[in-house]
């Protein structure tokens, strides 16, 4: 039985192991994977026992991923590109292996809407840590323009600056629409907007995706349904997404993510 976890603080919502157990399920793997609450600070002995317990790997979230990175010994680029890793696993000689499959959740359930990045307009909301695991992923699709915007804007700059692309500031008014723009902001279901993001930014043909997901829309999707816009996703895909990835680390073979978004879909609906 190989033994997995996901540690965060709070954990007691996470879907990370029914999303495993339902891949280890479609894959044949006997699979035991449970969460743990960890605080911030104590991630370092943590994994020092998981190592002595014979633990495999670990899912990281928030907000432990940072620390996950910088416990780690060996850090795989797409974690060295966001100092952020989601993805822990020990190797034959113990060291703790940090990798980040955020990115890849997104550009799966990107691809998987049919949604183009190449050449694409994109503006990425917000300038946390959501935003940062993402944005290299999103620049290795060569987009003709990635653009940031955060409601403290000197954040904005400061992620810009590191990525080379372009800082906006909110309330701009834009002469065209951008092809895609992706919510990273912690605004959630309910939260109120205080990112004044122009209508402007949003046509009909803009693709608003929200890397947050719920029983219910988002508020930013709410907002770009206000503004016209037809093709709005949430979420779900991507955090399925980021766990094929993380399976595919630890176990070697790529599990389906769309019988498992399906079955999460409906879970959420009910
Ligand atoms: P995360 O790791 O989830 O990205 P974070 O680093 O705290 O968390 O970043 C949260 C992001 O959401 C930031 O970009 C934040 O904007 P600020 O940099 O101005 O704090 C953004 N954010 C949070 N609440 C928001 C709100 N109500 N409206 C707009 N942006 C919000």
């Amino acid at each position: 039985m190989r033994r997995c976890l996901v540690i965060g603080s709070p954990i007691a919502h996470s879907r990370s192991p029914l999303i495993h157990r339902l891949f280890a399920e479609q894959q044949g793997i006997a699979l035991c994977y449970e969460k743990r609450e960890v605080t911030p600070g104590t991630v370092a002995p943590l994994l020092s026992d998981c190592r002595a317990n014979g633990v495999l790997g670990l899912n990281v979230t928030l907000p432990l991923k940072e620390e996950a990175f910088a416990a780690a010994d060996i850090h795989h680029p797409r974690a060295a590109e966001a100092e952020a890793a989601n993805t822990l696993w020990f190797d034959q000689q113990g060291r703790i292996n940090a990798d980040n499959t955020d990115g890849q959740g997104l550009l799966g359930d990107l691809a998987r809407m049919g949604v183009e990045l190449s050449n694409a307009t994109v503006l990425m909301l917000g300038a946390g840590g959501a935003a940062k695991g993402v944005l290299g992923a999103l620049l290795g699709k060569q987009p003709a323009r990635l653009a940031v915007m955060n409601r403290t804007p000197a954040r904005a700059d400061a992620l810009a600056s590191r990525y080379g692309i372009e800082s906006l500031p909110p309330n701009l008014v834009f002469r065209q629409p951008f092809d895609v723009v992706i919510n990273a902001t912690s605004m959630g279901l309910t939260g109120a907007s205080e990112l004044a993001l122009s209508p402007s930014a949003v046509g009909i043909g803009t693709t608003c995706y929200d890397m947050v997901y719920g029983n219910a829309e988002t508020a930013f999707l709410r907002w770009a349904a206000g503004c016209g816009a037809t093709r709005r996703y949430d979420g779900l895909g991507m955090l399925v997404g980021q766990a094929a990835e993380a399976f595919r680390l630890w176990h070697g073979q790529l599990p389906s993510v769309q019988p498992v978004i399906d079955f999460l879909r409906r879970r959420l609906k009910s």
